[in-house]
């Protein structure tokens, strides 16, 4: 048991008391062949795993939990397993984003109502990732992030394929006919060759650099490989701190302030991310009470370069950027805009973590001096078709239509777009504004990846790979093109969008920041007396996401999550 010095851990509330009660609480424990002094007060690690056959790019996690345990061994922890709901992005439909703040709240009652001191997450895919910050943020115990780690390059008949960006790529060839539908599956074995997230900078790579950036992570965290020795390290290096960190009382919102949110923003923009992190950190900031608004992106990365030459935006994967110095690399090189003096799970400052930090490739991780692309970070727009703004990736746009007015061409919903997208008659060109409506949080419902829309076959015929796209969805992070996001407030919660017609004209101006629907006020006002809400849904998971999900801009978490209840320990119902 604790010394009377010592603060009482709270795992003592169920292990440390007398009679029945205690009794209860180790016993059934004692089945796992849990000696008895693993109740003497010494730190309870929860080990918080996402793996699931359904979710393979966390396939790994098991593994990667029982090098986690011997770390906390060492370090004189006890460590405790759980699952917690998993969310597979290529697997769950409609969209696995209409499940993330449902499994917050699983994370999050899971870690308290369970005698845990401090708890490590394992996540990898996209969702995952977040929803264990948000769910683990709301509680604030000690709380240390460790990443499943990307997958082996893909590579198909000798060339590089990367996750989600190839295939996209090789669909649009099938659709223009200039690949076989053989020659297109056959390369789906190519591109994941093991287990592990999606080795693109993609959105999972990208929420896996945010965690290190962040300081939820030890260095190294965000790049190496899913199946490299040097990931179990990791995790065994991650098992022992945790342990100190209970120690320490090294609570997650010492670490999440907003200087490490800031950090965030800049990394995110020196490595390309995606836009879903924009989501992702709104709501993770909404949980830990740190003020963050959409234009802070704007205004603290968008003038930022983007370093690193990965896809979508460039050439390399994330086997490529970890063997060239991964992200404390890159956090190096734009050390003169970070928070240095930020406080880092590892018990260190941001700025010790990289001091030293060496770049083996330049190809891949570029100077600030010459960068891959300058000015990279995220752009915040907004406009009379946005008024609570609207996001687009500059790194991965078209520089010659960031600047653009075009004839609109709107889809409704997604399945209008799915019905006409191929359609020869359909009328449209180059130069025109495509617009999906009715793809936001409440919309689809859930935000799906679906504002990068496919082209039009006629189009691509052509050679033309890229046309300016609105919408109030996401995007994958593994796409790419001039590709307006988020639209905020979104079609299905009445916002402007919702009143864009066929042949309106829209302007597009990136470096003005501004997203202008060019029609008049009292035309508007005509559309959006005639405009009716779609139907909501009845019941369920789907009706309360739907009642009570926030708009994009504030990360789309449900409002009665924002915040937190603590580490309150519940009542003893033995
Ligand atoms: Fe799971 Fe990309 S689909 S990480």
């Amino acid at each position: 048991m604790d010394s009377p010095k010592k603060p009482r851990r709270r795992s003592q509330e169920w292990f440390g008391r007398d009679g029945k009660q205690g009794f209860y609480y180790r016993s059934w424990l004692k089945e796992l062949g849990t000696p008895h002094d693993m109740f003497d007060g010494r730190p309870v690690i929860g080990i918080c795993n996402t793996w699931s056959e359904l979710t393979p790019c966390n396939s790994s996690l098991r593994e990667l939990a029982e090098h986690v345990k011997r770390g906390v061994y060492e370090a004189g922890g006890f460590p405790l397993e759980f699952p917690v709901m998993s969310l597979g992005e290529t697997q769950m439909r409609p969209t696995a984003m209409l499940f993330r703040n449902l499994a917050s709240m699983d994370v999050e009652e899971s870690i308290r109502a369970n005698p845990i001191d401090g708890v490590v997450l394992l996540m990898g895919c996209d969702k995952t990732t977040p929803s264990l910050l948000m769910g683990a943020a709301s509680v604030d115990l000690p709380t240390l992030g460790l990443s499943a780690g990307p997958s082996l390059s893909g590579n198909w008949r000798g060339q590089p394929v990367g996750s989600g960006t190839g295939v996209i790529q090789m669909s649009e060839m099938v659709r223009a006919g200039g690949l076989k539908q053989e020659e297109f599956v056959e390369a789906e074995a190519c591109m994941q060759r093991s287990k592990g997230s999606c080795m693109t900078m993609g959105t999972a790579s990208t929420m896996a650099s945010m965690v290190e950036a962040l300081g939820l992570s030890l260095p190294e965290n965000a790049a190496i490989p899913a199946v490299d020795s040097r990931r179990f390290r990791l995790a065994q290096l991650s098992g022992r701190r945790i342990v100190q960190m209970v120690h320490e009382d090294l609570r997650m919102s010492r670490i999440l302030t907003r200087a490490a949110f800031e950090n965030a923003i800049m990394a995110n923009a020196a490595i390309g991310g995606s836009t879903n992190a924009v989501i992702h950190l709104q709501a993770l900031a909404g949980r830990i009470g740190v003020q963050l608004s959409l234009d802070d992106w704007d205004r603290i990365g968008s003038r930022l370069p983007c370093l690193v030459d990965l896809k979508p935006s460039g050439r390399y994967l994330m086997e490529d950027f970890y063997y060239a110095g991964g992200l404390p690399a890159v956090l190096r090189e734009i050390a003169p805009h970070l928070h240095l003096d930020a406080m880092t799970a590892g018990g260190r400052t941001l700025g010790e973590d990289i001091a030293n930090a060496p770049c083996w490739n330049r190809e891949v991780i570029r100077t600030a001096e010459e960068p891959f692309k300058p000015e990279a970070g995220i752009a915040v727009l907004r406009g009379n078709l946005a008024p609570d703004g609207a996001v687009i990736k500059p790194s991965a746009a078209s520089p010659n239509l960031l600047r653009h007015r075009g004839r609109a061409v709107v889809f409704e919903d997604i399945e209008d777009m799915k019905a006409r997208i191929d359609d020869e008659a359909l009328d449209i060109d180059e130069t025109c504004v495509m617009v999906l409506k009715n793809c936001g949080p409440r919309g689809y419902p859930g935000m799906a990846e679906v504002g990068n829309m496919p082209l039009p076959p006629k189009l691509l015929r052509r050679g033309i790979t890229d046309v300016v796209r609105i919408s109030d969805a996401r995007m994958s992070g593994t796409a790419y093109g001039t590709v307006v996001l988020h639209v905020s407030p979104e079609a299905a919660a009445g916002g402007p969008l919702a009143l864009v017609r066929d042949g309106d004209f829209i302007e597009l101006d990136v470096p003005g920041r501004r997203l202008h629907l060019d029609v008049d006020e009292a035309e508007l006002a005509r559309r959006r007396a005639e405009w009716r809400e779609p139907p909501r849904p009845t019941r369920g998971w789907a009706k309360l996401y739907v009642d009570h999900v926030q708009q994009a801009h504030l990360g789309a978490d449900l409002d009665i999550l924002v915040g937190g209840s603590g580490d309150t320990v519940g009542r003893d119902s033995h």
